[in-house]
């Protein structure tokens, strides 16, 4: 079996992937995903792109709290509003969960 061709192939559908038009479906990075789904809602409600603002009091949501958020019906005990994103894998989820986690850990 000639594996040249097989890799001609493989590198065309790499260089789409990378090439092509921003599809939040295949978006990987918690960053990439995080300015996507969750930072112009930050920004708005005054809480700093990269929650640098979040109030001192605020209840800190847990990674796997913040998948449950995303992925499940979860928003007690936080204040934050109720965001479903059914549409994020586990995958992406767990690593915009752990990107968001880490920006407030960071920010306060
Ligand atoms: C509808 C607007 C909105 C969207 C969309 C949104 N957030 Fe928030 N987020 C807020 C508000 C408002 C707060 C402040 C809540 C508080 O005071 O605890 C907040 C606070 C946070 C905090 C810090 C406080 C805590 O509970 O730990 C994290 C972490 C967070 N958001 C993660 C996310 C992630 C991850 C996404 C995207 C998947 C997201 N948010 C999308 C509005 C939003």
């Amino acid at each position: 079996m000639p594996i040249a061709p097989r890799l001609g192939v493989l590198t065309s559908c790499l260089l789409l992937v990378a090439c092509g038009p921003k599809d939040p479906a295949r978006m990987k990075t918690g960053e990439e995903l995080y300015d996507y789904y969750c930072r112009s809602c930050h920004s708005e409600s005054n809480l700093g792109p990269r929650l640098e603002r979040v109030p001192a009091g605020s209840k800190q949501l847990k990674p796997h709290e913040l998948v449950l958020m995303m992925r499940h019906d979860y928003t007690r005990p936080s204040q934050h509003p109720d965001i479903r994103l059914p549409q994020l894998s586990p995958e992406q989820a767990d690593a915009v969960a752990q990107y968001a986690y880490m920006l407030h850990n960071q920010g306060n």
